[in-house]
């Protein structure tokens, strides 16, 4: 039918179809939005409980009025728009410079229905963002699947961008997108918040983030004068996630430590920036660590979930030329065993590493209590291993991008790690056991054969 004119058609086609069609080319074409009115940057984070809330952030060049999101469950009838609820939004105007500036929004959908697909849109009640989709989380601690992908950081847009992307086509059901910090390499640059938005598109707006700072996200203009003095990161970080207000006692550091609790998981955000990071002032580190470790003992002690994860940054392990943090290991890796967290997601090193079971700093027996520690990256910035720690280590590989899956029941949790190019190259699980569990290494399967090219190893 592509092949005909539209007047052959026409004499094909019955008479309510031909109506239609004339009507259809008559109609008027909708009125173009004002320029700076349309809704960019859409990220769906989470403020409260993922059964029952959904929060997301939007901005737009020129202020709205009256920003607001509706919310309505998901329905093939395209005709749902009527049963849509609508809430308001906070507005923040940001200078971005040159005479440019911003307006930040969020809002929070509360009272939602666990286990229940909905679509959503933001806007200002004249011009809207597409209908995107979220999905609830269940109540009960039913099998899901997740993302997790190390710094992004570098060449955001040009080369980040198929990272994410091939993860997401690896798994559209994955319920969230751990980010293990350096989502951009200078916190304060707006212009690199919007390449990140850029590589993921629609998916920020499906796909809900836990985002935990690197050192990259803190940093300030050069000689800027708080640059070494506050842990807190710079603007863009707030304006982008809106995350639990549950964290340490640190009010000038909002959504950089947080727990959430998914489908029996309890996923820890620590900002372990104050314990690695040497450049910042002695006393607002030990701040900022001694109301940490305050917290995440409280967090860890009283935790009714089946499988513990903690998000970092740096490596407590750390495997990039150079690095250790034994004092930061030293601060957390005992925390972290003596209440069974089952697996450390982290980043900072521009390699994909990842341990066997450590206690004490020992490689444990597969059924003795111990942690997983695993380190990735997404962006194309590649460092080279070391073999200080590299003992621990069940698998290096550098040189190339990877994302991974993870895979959650109450019983099992699956780490998958591929490279972009779709190939497996790591894997573990650990079966549930009590408080701990058993782990089976998958390091040196077939399906995991990519050859170990870490320099560690040539050491
Ligand atoms: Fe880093």
């Amino acid at each position: 039918m592509s092949n005909f004119t539209r007047r052959q058609f026409a004499r094909l086609a019955p008479g309510p179809l031909l109506l239609s069609l004339a009507s259809r080319g008559s109609a008027a074409p909708a009125a173009p939005a004002a320029p700076g009115a349309v809704p960019s940057r859409i990220v769906l984070t989470w403020t409260g409980d993922p059964a029952r809330t959904q929060a997301v952030t939007w901005r737009t060049e020129v202020a709205a009025a009256s920003p607001q999101a509706q919310v309505a469950k998901f329905t093939p009838d395209p005709k749902f728009e009527p049963s849509a609820s609508t809430v308001g939004a906070t507005c923040e105007k940001d200078d971005l410079g040159d005479g440019r500036s911003a307006a930040h929004y969020a809002a929070r959908f509360e009272g939602l229905s666990p286990d229940t697909t909905y679509c959503y849109r933001v806007g200002d009640g004249q011009v809207w963002s597409e209908w995107n989709v979220f999905r609830t989380a269940s109540t009960k601690p039913e099998p899901f699947r997740f993302l997790y992908v190390g710094d992004e950081q570098n060449a955001i847009k040009s080369l980040w961008s198929r990272s994410i992307r091939r993860a997401y086509a690896a798994a559209p059901d994955a319920r969230f997108l751990v980010h293990a910090g350096d989502l951009v390499a200078e916190g304060y640059d707006d212009r690199l918040w919007g390449e990140w938005s850029d590589a993921l598109g629609f998916i920020s707006a499906t796909v809900p983030s836990i985002p935990v700072p690197g050192n990259h996200d803190l940093h300030r203009p050069a000689g800027s004068p708080e640059a070494n003095t506050t842990l807190a990161a710079p603007w863009p970080w707030r304006r982008h996630f809106v995350l639990p207000a549950n964290g340490p006692n640190l009010d000038d550091m909002p959504g950089q430590s947080y727990y959430l609790d998914y489908q029996g998981v309890r996923f820890i955000a620590l900002d372990v920036n104050a314990f690695a990071e040497e450049n910042f002032e002695a006393t607002a580190r030990k701040r900022v660590t001694d109301k940490e470790v305050e917290w995440l003992t409280k967090v860890l002690s009283d935790n009714p979930n089946h499988w513990t994860i903690v998000v970092q940054h740096q490596g407590i392990y750390a495997i990039a030329q150079g690095r250790e943090y034994a004092a930061m290991r030293a601060a957390l890796a005992p925390l972290y065993e003596k209440y069974h967290v089952d697996l450390v997601l982290q980043g900072h090193d521009h390699v994909y590493a990842r341990t066997h079971k450590i206690a004490r700093d020992r490689i444990v027996d597969p059924s003795a209590p111990g942690v997983i520690y695993a380190i990735s990256v997404s962006g194309p910035k590649m460092y080279k291993t070391q073999k200080v720690n590299s003992q621990y280590m069940a698998k290096m590989i550098e040189n190339e991008q990877f994302y991974q899956i993870v895979d959650v029941s109450p019983e099992r949790l699956a780490l998958t790690a591929y490279s972009i190019d779709g190939a497996v190259v790591d894997g573990f699980e650990l079966r549930k056991n009590g408080a701990s569990s058993i782990y089976i290494d998958h390091s040196s399967s077939k399906s995991a054969g990519r050859n170990i090219t870490a320099t560690a190893l040539r050491a």
